[in-house]
């Protein structure tokens, strides 16, 4: 039976296409949800894409992906690299969570390589660009068939 994919975005990444270019790339998040959305379709599953800047949001966001959602992509930006209420929400979630980087967060500053979701994720994929959320998206169909 069909699954939901939630894929988590955190702050600054409503402006993906827009933000920095020269390290996101030109795709919006709408592409990125488009992508997915195809990926997921080809092994009967859905994915609900949400972004929030706002830490309190993306914890309530995942404790509802306890009851409806069958797995987790996230890409919890600049929260990755402090956030232990994410990490922890996470922690109370069963299926597989891939956590998802559009840069190569070990190319850059050092405050950058370190990431408390790291803790929990079963995968993680750093530095393809946009094209690693489709990649999780895969690696979870996998995980789940
Ligand atoms: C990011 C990397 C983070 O260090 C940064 O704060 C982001 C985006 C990425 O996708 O490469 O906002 O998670």
């Amino acid at each position: 039976m069909g699954k939901t994919i939630y894929i988590l975005n955190g702050p600054n990444l409503n402006l993906l296409g827009h933000r920095q270019p020269e390290i996101y790339g030109h795709d919006t998040l709408a592409d990125v949800e488009t992508a997915c959305a195809a990926v997921a379709a080809e092994r009967g599953h859905a994915v609900r894409l949400f972004q929030s800047n706002h830490e309190g949001e993306i914890v309530e966001t995942i404790q509802a992906a306890r009851q409806d959602a069958a797995a987790i992509v996230i890409n919890p930006a600049a929260y990755s690299h402090s956030s232990i209420a994410i990490l922890d929400a996470l922690n109370t979630f069963d299926g597989p969570v891939i956590e998802v980087h559009i840069s190569n967060i070990h190319k850059r500053e050092s405050f950058r390589h370190h990431s408390y979701v790291s803790l929990r994720a079963d995968g993680v994929i750093a530095g393809c660009g946009v094209e690693g959320y489709a990649l999780a998206v895969r690696r979870i169909c996998s995980l789940l068939d």
